[in-house]
């Protein structure tokens, strides 16, 4: 019975490690955030370089709550999504959850605006 736990805990850390690989590899192919004074948060530069997204944020509902840029697009440097991720959702909206294997839409993002959230037809 030990040998069992020992063998299935072997097998979760391997699935951790691959995962984590092939998280890091997924970051390093995809876009790069330009390189940037880190010292500012992303509102902060953002509001400057990109007031109308940043504009189009801080008036939605994740604005009001101040639930930050990096939840979709990532830190910037250890991992970067410039085109949003929607892996993240189910944490809050788990109740709004997508089989998408069901239907014809690949992600949230195909209905909702990433940063006004609105219906995109709306
Ligand atoms: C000190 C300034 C600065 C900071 C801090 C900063 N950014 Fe940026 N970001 C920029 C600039 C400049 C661009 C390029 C804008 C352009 O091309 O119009 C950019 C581009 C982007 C893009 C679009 C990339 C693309 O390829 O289309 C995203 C998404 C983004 N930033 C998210 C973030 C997030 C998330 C953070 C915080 C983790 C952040 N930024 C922090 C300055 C900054
Ligand atoms: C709920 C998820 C979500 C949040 C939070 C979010 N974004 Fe985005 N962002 C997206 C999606 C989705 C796209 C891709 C939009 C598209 O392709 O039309 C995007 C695209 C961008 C782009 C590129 C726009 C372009 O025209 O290429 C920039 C810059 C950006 N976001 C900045 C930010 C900043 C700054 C914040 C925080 C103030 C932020 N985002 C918060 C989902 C999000
Ligand atoms: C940290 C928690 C959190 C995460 C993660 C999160 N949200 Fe939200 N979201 C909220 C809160 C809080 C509200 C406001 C809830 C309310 O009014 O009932 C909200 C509201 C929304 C709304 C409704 C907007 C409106 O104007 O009525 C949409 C759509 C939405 N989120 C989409 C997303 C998507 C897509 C993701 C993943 C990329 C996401 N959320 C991730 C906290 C979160
Ligand atoms: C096929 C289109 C579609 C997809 C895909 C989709 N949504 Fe929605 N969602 C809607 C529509 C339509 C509304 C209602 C919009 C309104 O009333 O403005 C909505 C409303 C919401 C709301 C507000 C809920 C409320 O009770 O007011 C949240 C939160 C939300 N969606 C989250 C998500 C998340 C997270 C995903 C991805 C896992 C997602 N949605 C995928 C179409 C979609």
């Amino acid at each position: 019975m030990k040998k069992f736990y020992l063998t299935l805990l072997l097998i979760i850390a391997a699935a951790i490690i691959s995962y984590g690989f092939i998280g890091a590899q997924q970051s390093e192919e995809g876009d790069k955030h330009p390189d940037v004074d880190w010292t500012l948060s992303c509102q902060e530069c953002h509001s400057e370089m990109t007031p109308d997204i940043y504009k189009d944020w801080e008036m939605s509902k994740h604005g009001d709550v101040d639930f930050g840029c990096y939840i979709c697009h990532g830190d910037g440097q250890e991992a970067f999504y410039p085109k949003g991720t929607d892996e993240r959702c189910g944490g809050c909206h788990a109740g709004q959850l997508v089989e998408f294997e069901k239907t014809k839409f690949n992600s949230c993002y195909d209905c909702h605006n990433g940063h006004t959230l609105k219906f995109h037809n709306e």
